[in-house]
């Protein structure tokens, strides 16, 4: 089943077929890869970045944003790109997202000239109470304790995502964009090597599920190495079901009993049931925007806290001058980390699943509100010290709330894609922490997003707007993005990386839009974010010179790897730029 093919030659392979224009037949020939040597570093160095006329697809695997280039080169849209696309990043890039997670999509209609989004977030299972996450003396469970097995999976949205938006806008027929994958999951594909050092990472945890050990570990229970030829048999089994009988195929019959019997069966068992998959809904919301310097940044309202605190973070900032003090500025980074700090504070006190606890939505960007808090941001230091602001409530009453903690630790998955028509896709996808749950069922992985809930329900008898509740959307920091300029899509972008997500997208606006970097600089430029207490600084960059700086302020400073995944397109009158972050193995292609 496996052979191992060394991995610089096989990976430049898969690269080669790129930028080979590609026809309607040739589309459903795709996973045959006829595969010729190149030098990986010269491909890789050009799929980075990418100029185009017509379409633009970016995605975190070359082979995932080559079957969505393969689908606009077919005469698809932006929504066909996406399916293929998701489809085959369920294959080559198991551990972020696929069918058994969730997603949110921003998406440009352009025919109606709007802006809509998509919301697949996994729901907790009606099972499920808000002591999920706690001992039987009411205390919190160490994190991994609660993500490995059954207990976090979340019921997944994916699968009835890509059916909604492809039946409601999607030009190739279903079937078709299933075909890349399947014959892919069938002929095999080589394991990368962010892959590889995933699975070396995650051994331990990848043992205790039969399906996810026999698939990611070898016959002696080693991880896989960068270069196998790795053939997924149950996926392209289950892409074929799905193929043939849609998203009904998942939540029911078969495959729906197998995902309710391994999460039931698991050592830490979940309660997600038969009733959890059949009733799953994909929700279509208004998108959230917020001013910046005269363009709309618009994105996913609640469950995420993306748009939101993303939102308050560019507000912020904006009466201060970014652009006069520039990135070497460590009071240009004091403005941001502050600004995140205090939006934080916010995100951690009110964000929820707006349909199961009343938020404060439109106070949160309210141009009074921020204005008030930016005044904050005047003085030299760093606040002393950061706490939630009094936003005003949609309705007439404030509820009381304490303070959450939930962590989402950094995986997922970005897809962002512009096509001929201009429609435009910002789409943030995940099974939560790498490799999810780590149960593997039909061949990919089920979620732990339940995880993303607080595990803690109430401070003090003071309630915790994301506590588990039946039925309720965790709380989300994806921030699929779509900046807009006087009605129309100038910039789409979005990152994985659990709640640093909305620092990554921020800092990659801001470079933009402010300090004037070409789109593949700002996303390249040092990540250097705040969420909570510190500072956190990208290790191994030029931005590690800030920190005596930004010590000096007062602020705590923490150096540590933050491999940010922001995938990006900017529209222009001269056409698309697309980049994807040098950080991961993401491409962009565009013609
Ligand atoms: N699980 C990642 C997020 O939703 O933010």
């Amino acid at each position: 089943m496996r052979r191992s093919l060394g991995f610089g030659f096989s990976w430049a392979l898969a690269l080669t077929l790129l930028a080979t224009p590609l026809g309607e037949a040739a589309f459903a020939q795709q996973a045959a890869d006829t595969q010729a040597p190149e030098a990986p570093s010269q491909v890789a160095a050009a799929q980075k970045s990418a100029t185009g006329k017509h379409w633009m697809v970016t995605a975190a695997n070359p082979l995932a944003a080559q079957a969505g280039a393969a689908a606009l080169r077919a005469g698809g849209n932006a929504i066909d790109a996406m399916v293929a696309t998701q489809l085959m990043l369920g294959l080559v890039e198991p551990q972020s997202s696929g069918l058994g997670g969730g997603a949110f999509l921003v998406f440009w209609d352009a025919q109606a000239k709007t802006l809509t989004t998509f919301d697949a977030r996994e729901t907790a299972p009606r099972a499920a109470t808000p002591t999920l996450f706690q001992d039987e003396k009411g205390q919190p469970l160490a994190f991994m304790d609660a993500v490995v097995g059954g207990r976090s999976v979340g019921t997944p949205g994916t699968p009835r995502l890509l059916e909604t938006v492809h039946r409601r806008y999607g030009k190739i027929a279903w079937a078709q964009l299933f075909r890349p994958a399947i014959r892919r999951a069938e002929g095999g594909f080589e394991v990368s090597p962010r892959l590889a050092s995933l699975i070396a990472e995650d051994v331990g945890t990848l043992t205790r599920n039969a399906a996810a050990r026999a698939y990611f570990l070898d016959a002696d229970g080693a991880a896989l190495k960068a270069g196998t030829l790795l053939k997924n048999p149950a996926y392209a089994a289950t892409l074929r079901r799905l193929a043939q009988y849609g998203a009904d195929a998942f939540y029911g019959g078969e495959l729906a009993a197998d995902i309710v019997r391994t999460v039931r069966e698991a050592q830490n068992p979940g309660v997600l049931s038969l009733g959890d998959l059949r009733e799953y809904r994909v929700k279509e919301r208004a998108p959230v925007c917020s001013a910046y310097r005269r363009l709309d940044i618009c994105g996913m309202g609640p469950p995420s806290s993306g748009a939101l605190t993303l939102g308050q973070i560019l507000g912020l900032v904006e009466p201060y001058d970014l652009k006069g003090l520039g990135p070497a500025s460590p009071e240009s980074w004091r403005l941001i980390a502050d600004a995140s700090r205090l939006a934080f504070a916010d995100r951690e006190r009110y964000m929820a699943d707006s349909d199961y606890v009343p938020m404060p939505t439109k106070g949160l960007l309210a141009k009074d509100y921020l204005g008030q808090r930016a005044k904050l941001l005047a003085g030299d230091d760093a606040l002393p010290g950061v706490a939630a602001g009094n936003p005003s409530w949609d309705h007439a009453m404030a509820e009381p709330r304490a303070d959450g903690a939930a962590l989402d630790v950094p995986s997922t998955t970005q897809i962002t894609i512009v096509d001929g028509e201009g429609n435009v896709v910002s789409m943030t996808s995940t099974i939560e922490a790498g490799f999810g749950s780590r149960l593997m069922v039909g061949g990919f992985l089920l979620n732990n997003e339940l995880t993303d809930f607080s595990f803690r329900s109430q401070r003090d008898g003071v309630p915790i707007a994301n506590r588990v509740e039946p039925g309720k959307r965790p709380r989300s920091s994806m921030a699929p993005t779509i900046v807009m300029k006087d009605g129309k899509p100038v910039l789409a972008l979005g990152s994985p990386g659990g709640s640093q997500i909305i620092g990554y997208v921020a800092k990659t606006l801001i470079a933009h839009l402010d300090w004037g970097m070409p789109l593949d600089e700002a996303i390249a430029a040092p990540n250097v974010l705040a969420r909570f207490s510190a500072v956190e600084i990208e290790a191994g960059t030029k931005a590690e010179e800030l920190a005596p700086g930004l010590k000096g302020l007062g602020f705590e400073v923490k150096i540590m790897p933050m491999t940010s995944g922001v995938q990006a397109v900017s529209i222009g009158p001269e056409g698309l730029t697309g980049a994807a972050d040098p950080r991961r193995e993401g491409v962009a292609i565009g013609e």
